[in-house]
């Protein structure tokens, strides 16, 4: 049976193949090709890399996939249903313009963008028409987040009590990490890499989905001093609502941990933690943690969630997928982290 998409020129038979258009053939457009593979519905077929080498590369390795001779083309041709954005945060608000003039669903990468203005323009465009739009960040669909939510959340059930405080904690051998090797310059560059961006939007995302706007109080950045490169360190202090929030990044080749995350929250009653990424654990006070299912499970069930929800932001649907106003509100956090502040 057919159904009405939100503001969209065209209507798609329901449980049939959703075409999606993918932009961006570096590091995570290759991973979400093959997660794209694998969903029953949602069908990458037409493919553009601003990179030939990119375009070929990809042609060879999934040979049922057509490629564009544009970014323009892409967008405009027929047939598609949605635009997945996996380039650099620089091209990711004129992609998305695009593909609203051209009626398609956008999934578009994290970082939002650094050009704020461009980005409010685009927001208050998907409020007045109706635009289908979200940003992946990969927590949003995960256990961690719900758990925290749910412990701390408006309504939160109080597991470990009342929340006093959160941490969250950063490391890395090497920056760019290893697996990020074939990822642009742009990765290890000041104008729009570096782990804040990259890793730390994550953490702010889950701190301000779940207590709502962070306040930064102090922020000290560590930045090589050849003018150019990302930072290396990052101590910060933040406060949402009453309570503090401290933050410690590090990139630091003698670190034994080689990419290691944590996000600690701490509540009158006990704690609870989600640990490189999908991993989550809880305490009472006083009593040994104890792991909250098993983290692979936990990845791969949040990311089968993660494509159903971009499958209800295409066919006009209620979702939890971040939209860009929210994604907005983390990278505003995240660049006044990185342009430092005193401390109060
Ligand atoms: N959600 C996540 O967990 C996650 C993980 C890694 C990266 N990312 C994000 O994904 C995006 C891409 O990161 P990456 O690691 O794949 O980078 P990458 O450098 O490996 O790939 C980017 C690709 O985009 C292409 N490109 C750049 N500008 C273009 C343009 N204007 N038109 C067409 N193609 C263009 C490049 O040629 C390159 O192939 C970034 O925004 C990054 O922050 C998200």
């Amino acid at each position: 049976m057919p159904f009405a998409v939100l503001g969209a020129a065209y209507t798609v038979p329901m449980n049939s193949p959703l075409n999606i258009g993918v932009i961006g053939l570096g590091v995570m457009g290759q991973r979400m090709l093959e997660r794209l593979n694998a969903h029953p519905r949602l069908k990458a077929t037409l493919v553009w890399d601003a990179d030939g080498a990119a375009l070929h590369r990809t042609l060879q390795t999934h040979p049922g996939l057509q490629a564009a001779t544009g970014a323009a083309p892409l967008i405009a041709s027929s047939g598609l249903h949605g635009l997945y954005i996996a380039t650099p945060p620089a091209a990711h608000m004129a992609f998305s313009e695009a593909a609203f003039d051209a009626g398609l669903a956008v999934l578009c990468e994290k970082p939002l963008t650094v050009d704020f203005e461009a980005a409010r323009r685009c927001i208050a465009r998907i409020e007045r028409e109706g635009q289908r739009a979200a940003v992946n960040f990969s927590l949003a669909s995960s256990p961690g987040l719900a758990a925290a939510w749910q412990a701390f959340g408006m309504q939160g059930e109080a597991s470990v009590g009342a929340l006093q405080a959160v941490q969250i904690e950063l490391r890395f051998a090497a920056w760019p990490r290893p697996w990020q090797a074939a990822a642009g310059d742009w990765l290890s560059q000041r104008a729009e890499g570096g782990f804040v961006r990259e890793v730390l939007s994550h953490f702010i995302f889950v701190l301000q989905r779940v207590l709502g706007p962070a306040e930064v109080e102090h922020s000290h950045v560590g930045y090589p001093t050849d003018g150019r490169s990302a930072e290396t360190a990052l101590q910060a202090r933040l406060r949402v609502g009453g309570i503090e929030v401290q933050i410690d990044g590090r990139v630091d080749s003698v670190l034994p941990m080689a990419d290691h995350n944590r996000m600690l929250w701490r509540g009158s009653e006990g704690e609870l933690e989600l640990r490189d990424w999908f991993g989550l654990r809880r305490r009472k006070t006083g009593q040994d943690w104890s792991d909250v299912g098993d983290a692979a499970t936990h990845r791969a069930t949040g990311q089968a969630d993660q494509l159903e929800q971009w499958v209800a932001l295409i066919e006009g649907r209620s979702h939890g997928l971040p939209g860009y106003g929210e994604a907005l509100a983390v990278q505003q956090t995240i660049e006044v982290l990185l342009a430092g502040r005193e401390g109060r």
